[in-house]
This record gives structure tokens, C-alpha cells and sequence, in this order.
């Protein structure tokens, strides 16, 4: 069977870790080799990008810059990390992906969507994931958890305008998209898990079908 790129989408506080590993042990279970990647990050450089990108500096980073790091993150990332583990079988989950630009520089920055276009199509080509699940919560909600975690970071102090416009692009992405799901992550962590889990059964079981390996489809067709 095709391996698979599932992604966690979500506002800072989401409770995305928790539904990683959830999706991780779905996957095991299945008999599945499982590789976890984060963005921006998961190799050494593109680590080193998220370090110099949530920091706080003394002189303006500029929306630009912050895009570029963003896809300079992702292309080293796909390339060295996902594509490879894929060929090698292995199903990968994402905490966060492409949306995640679009939701935090394209609403949340006010980045015009054609110049997140162009930076895809040059760093992604049409690799985009199989199934992303958002998990959606209110950004004073997310904010207050993730101030709970510790102090905000350089991103996670742009102000409740900024996160609740990226919310808003996260909704209209998810509603324009038959390859994303909607997650209320308002609610409690055992009915979150529980939705996931629902959604993940209904998702894998159509994959299924639609992924026969080679073999069956062969026996099939004699
Ligand atoms: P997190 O993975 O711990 O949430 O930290 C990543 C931060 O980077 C988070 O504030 C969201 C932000 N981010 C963007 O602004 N654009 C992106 O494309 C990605 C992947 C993350």
C-alpha cells in the first residue's frame, strides 16, 4: 500500500501533539512504520531556521523574511526527510505543513496568496499531503494554554488579530478542501481524541479501498 502524509494543523495551544501521537498508535497498530516530522523544522538546517525564526530580535524581521524561512524550512524538510521516508515505506505525520503558511503569512501577515503560491509551486511542486485534520480552537483559548506551557515566542506575541485572521484562513482553506477536516478543539481532550479517532477510521477505511496494493488489483484484473 502507498504510504501516506497525514498533517496537524492548528493555532498555538490546538492540542496538536496529543492528536499526533493518537494518530501515530492508529497507525502502528495498522502495522505501519511511522515517521513524526514538524515545521518549521525536522532536519538539522531546517531546525536551525525554526530556532532563528521564533526568536526575538533586535531589528524588524520582515514579513518576507519570515515566508521565506518558512518554505526554506519546508523545502529542506520534504526533500531530505518526508519524500525518503515514504519511498522507504514509511508513513509520515506532519505538525503542521503548507497550511500552516497560508493560515499564519498569507491571513495572519496579509501576504498576497499568489506569492504563496509561486514559493510552493517551486519548493513543493504537487507533493501535498493526503489528509490534514485542523484542530480549531479560539485563539484567546490556544494563547492562554500555550502561556501556560511558557513564555510566547517571537510569532506567539503577534497579538489576537493576527491569530484570529490565520483562524479564519485556516476555516476557509478546510471548507475549500475535500483532502481537510475540521476538529472543534474546544472541547474536551477525551471528546477531541474520540472525533479524531472516529474521523481517522472513516478516512483509513476509504483509503483502503482506493490503495489496493499492486497485487490485488492484478488478481483482480486475471
Ligand atoms: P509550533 O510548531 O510549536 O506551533 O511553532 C511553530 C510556529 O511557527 C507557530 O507559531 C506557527 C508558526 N508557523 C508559521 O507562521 N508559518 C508556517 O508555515 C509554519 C510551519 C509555522
Amino acid at each position: 500500500m502507498t504510504p501516506s502524509f497525514i498533517v496537524v494543523e492548528g493555532l498555538e495551544g490546538a492540542g496538536k501533539s496529543s492528536v499526533i501521537e493518537l494518530i501515530r498508535s492508529f497507525l502502528v497498530t495498522k502495522g505501519h512504520a511511522v515517521e513524526c516530522t514538524r515545521e518549521p523544522g525536522g532536519t538539522p538546517m531546517a531546525e536551525a531556521i525554526r530556532e532563528c525564526v521564533k526568536q526575538s530580535w533586535d531589528e524588524v524581521v520582515t514579513q518576507e523574511t519570515e515566508l521565506l524561512l518558512m518554505y526554506a524550512a519546508r523545502s529542506q524538510l520534504v526533500e531530505n526527510k518526508i519524500k525518503p521516508a515514504m519511498s522507504a515505506n514509511k508513513w509520515v505525520i506532519g505538525d503542521r505543513h503548507d497550511m500552516s503558511s497560508v493560515a499564519y503569512q498569507g491571513g495572519g501577515r496579509g501576504i498576497d496568496l499568489s506569492v504563496l503560491g509561486a514559493l510552493r509551486t517551486m519548493t513543493l511542486g504537487d507533493f501535498e499531503p493526503d489528509l490534514t485534520l485542523y484542530l480549531d480552537v479560539e485563539p484567546s483559548v490556544g494563547l492562554a494554554r500555550a502561556r501556560g506551557r511558557g513564555e510566547l515566542d517571537r510569532i506567539e506575541l503577534s497579538g489576537l488579530t493576527f491569530f484570529e485572521n490565520a483562524r479564519k484562513t485556516y476555516k476557509e482553506l478546510v471548507t475549500a478542501s475535500n483532502k481537510a477536516i475540521e476538529i472543534d478543539a474546544m472541547q474536551t481532550m477525551d471528546k477531541v481524541h474520540s472525533d479524531v479517532t472516529i474521523v481517522l477510521h472513516d478516512w483509513y477505511a476509504s483509503y483502503l479501498l482506493t490503495n489496493k496494493p499492486s497485487s490485488d488489483n492484478d488478481s483482480r484484473k486475471a
